[in-house]
């Protein structure tokens, strides 16, 4: 779905009401006013680029929440060396209209210095979550996606902050961290925005060329022919894998990371089937990585 079959008339009308906050005291004094009058805050963490799957998060915690607190951050300690953190798109005032068209109240917008101040030395590891599939592939990227979440949750101090289940790993780690860390945001986890030919929407898919976009097409079908198989009665977890990766190697340009079916908390590797699993795969397709996944429940017996 395009952004502009959403808003058809993207007009800066509506979001003149829109308060950009640059440093952590203006966001916080906004928070402060809300909660002073018993306003419930929710919080959309973002790194921009703007798409429909990060406006049906902005658009959940309008409908849950009485003051919605949206940041923008292209977050570098997240980044690889060698990945995309400097041709990141940041196209901040069509992000800004999305937001304002999105219910957003206040968009937090820090730079890196006021993120990172110089000599910054204090990081967050998920033990464990942070080391296995896209942290084997991208070194050090939970820490920073740890960390960086870790401070705007307590620089924006919401009761509900919304996420992707686009980004599975990203989620659990997320949950596990809130948890483990008493932070006393509850995290809530959102369906996964799909264009209709079934690509999960990515900021990243604006990379792909019309070729590497048909390419990227069969992440989705490698995942809707585990769930075929699940349904059509298919318990052996390593066939299930086996048929996503044929999936997969099949599609020219396709050069795949993982696709595995995991438990769907503890991500850890399956050797039975369980009720609930999640497949998850990734791949790169010409210099583009994507993800993407798929909760696979087992039909309950009667
Ligand atoms: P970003 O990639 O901008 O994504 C922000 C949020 O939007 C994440 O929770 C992500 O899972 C969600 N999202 C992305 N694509 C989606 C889709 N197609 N459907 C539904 N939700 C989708 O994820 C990050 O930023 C960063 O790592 C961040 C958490 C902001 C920390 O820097």
């Amino acid at each position: 779905m395009s952004l502009g079959t959403l808003f058809p008339s993207l007009s800066l009308a509506l979001y003149v009401s829109l308060c950009v906050a640059e440093s952590v005291d203006e966001v916080r004094a906004a928070v402060r006013r809300a909660r002073q009058a018993g306003k419930i805050v929710g919080f959309v963490p973002t790194m921009g680029a703007l798409h429909v799957g990060h406006v049906s998060l902005m658009q959940r915690a309008r409908a849950e929440c009485d003051l919605v607190v949206t940041s923008i951050f292209v977050n570098p300690t997240q980044f690889g060396p060698s990945e995309d953190f400097t041709r990141y798109p940041r196209p901040r005032e069509t992000d800004l209209q999305i937001c304002g068209e999105s219910g957003v109240d206040v968009v937090f917008y820090p730079t890196v210095e006021t993120m990172y101040p110089a000599g910054h030395r204090t990081y967050v590891e998920v033990g464990g979550l942070s080391e296995i599939l896209e942290g084997a592939i991208r070194p050090g990227h939970f820490r920073g996606v740890a960390t960086v979440v870790t401070k705007l949750f307590n620089i924006v101090q919401a009761d509900r902050a919304y996420f992707g289940q686009k980004d599975y790993q990203q989620q659990t780690l997320i949950r596990v961290m809130t948890r483990e860390l008493d932070l006393p945001t509850e995290v809530i986890t959102c369906e996964t925005i799909r264009d209709p030919d079934g690509l999960a929407l990515s900021s990243r898919n604006a990379y792909l060329s019309p070729a590497e976009r048909q390419s990227g097409l069969s992440l989705s079908r490698a995942l809707r022919t585990a769930d075929a198989l699940v349904a059509g009665g298919e318990r052996d977890v390593k066939r299930l894998e086996a048929a996503m990766r044929r999936e997969l190697e099949s599609t020219p340009g396709v050069k795949i990371d993982y696709a595995v079916i995991v438990h769907h908390e503890s991500l850890a590797e399956l050797t039975a089937a369980e009720p609930t699993m999640v497949a998850l795969v990734a791949a790169t397709v010409g210099s583009t990585r994507l993800i993407d996944n798929w909760i696979l429940r087992l039909p309950r017996k009667s």
